[in-house]
C-alpha cells in the first residue's frame, strides 16, 4: 500500500532528534516532520497530567499537518501519556521506553543501570517492566539536569562531566555491564558516558528498535512512501540555535508559536 504522508514526531526538545535520525536512516523515502517543544522542555520533572496535556497538544500540531504515525520520540511522554493519546486519537503511535529487557537478558553480572528522567522512572509503565525482571540488580539514577544542559547547548560542559561522573559511579560500584540510556536526549552523551564507564560495559538505547517498528507498522498498517528522497521538516517552539546546530546544515528549522 502507498501512502505519500509524512511520519510526525515530537519531543519536549532535541533529543528526539536521535530518533529521527534512525527512521531518516531506515526508511529515507519517507517526509518527516519533527517538532520540538523546546519551550516546555524539560518534561522530566513535570506531573503527568502536564505532560499528558503537552503530548496533545504537539499530536494535534502534527495531524493539522497530515501525519499518519506519530512516533512519540520521548521516553518521559511515552510512559506518562502513550496510553491516553491511542484512547483519544484514531492515528498510530509509536512510543519509546527505555530498554531494560534487553539489557537484563543479556547481563552477564547480572546488574544494569538505567538512566533517564523522574517522569519515566516514577511511571506506571516502567515498573511494570521493572517488575518482569526481579532477578537482575537494576540500579536507577535520574539524570537530574541533563536534559536542560543539553537544551541549552552545553553537553560537553564541566557541569556535564560533574553530573554524569556523580550519576555513573555508583553503577560502576555495583558492576553493571549494561547502561540502559532511558531518555532520547541521552544518546547526545555517548562520547562523555564513554570516558567515564569501564570498557566492558555496553550502553543500549532503543533509537534502532523504535525505527525497525515504526518500518513494521507502516508495511502493516498506513503504507509507504513510494520511492524517491524523503523530505525532512523541523519545527520547534523556542530558540532554533541548538537545534540546528546538532542538525547541520541542509536541515532549516522553522520556529513557530504554539
Ligand atoms: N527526550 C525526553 C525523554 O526521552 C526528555 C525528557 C525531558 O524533557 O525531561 O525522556
Amino acid at each position: 500500500m502507498q501512502n505519500d504522508k509524512p511520519i510526525g514526531l515530537f519531543d519536549s526538545g532535541i533529543g528526539g532528534t536521535s530518533i529521527w535520525r534512525e527512521i531518516r536512516q531506515l526508511l529515507p523515502n519517507e517526509d518527516t516532520i519533527y517538532l520540538a517543544d523546546s519551550k516546555n522542555a524539560p518534561y522530566g520533572m513535570r506531573p503527568k497530567q502536564e505532560i499528558v496535556a503537552l503530548s496533545e497538544k504537539n499530536v494535534d500540531f502534527l495531524l493539522d499537518r497530515d501525519c499518519k504515525l506519530i512516533v512519540v520520540a520521548c521516553n518521559t511522554a511515552t510512559t506518562n501519556a502513550i496510553q491516553e493519546l491511542r484512547q483519544q486519537y484514531k492515528v498510530p503511535f509509536i512510543g519509546i521506553e527505555p530498554a531494560i529487557k534487553p539489557a537484563a537478558l543479556k547481563s552477564k553480572t547480572n546488574s544494569i543501570g538505567v538512566l533517564a528522567t523522574k517522569g519515566t522512572l516514577s511511571s506506571e509503565l516502567f515498573s511494570k517492566a521493572v517488575e518482569t525482571f526481579q532477578d537482575t540488580n537494576i540500579i536507577e539514577q535520574v539524570g537530574y539536569n541533563l536534559v536542560a544542559l543539553i537544551e541549552g547547548g552545553q553537553m560537553e560542559s564541566e557541569e556535564m562531566t560533574r553530573l554524569l561522573n556523580q550519576y555513573l559511579q555508583p553503577m560502576i560500584e555495583a558492576n553493571i555491564d549494561h547502561l540502559v540510556l532511558g531518555c532520547s536526549h541521552y544518546p547526545y552523551l555517548i562520547p562523555q558516558i564513554r570516558k567515564i564507564l569501564p570498557e566492558n560495559v555496553q550502553i543500549i538505547d532503543s533509537g534502532s528498535a523504535v525505527a525497525r517498528q515504526t518500518q513494521h507498522l507502516l508495511k502493516m498498517v498506513t503504507g509507504t512512501a513510494e520511492k524517491r528522497i524523503g523530505t525532512s521538516t523541523f519545527f520547534t517552539n523556542s530558540d532554533p540555535t541548538v537545534l540546528s546546530k546538532i542538525l547541520g546544515s541542509g536541515y532549516p528549522v522553522e520556529r513557530v508559536d504554539f
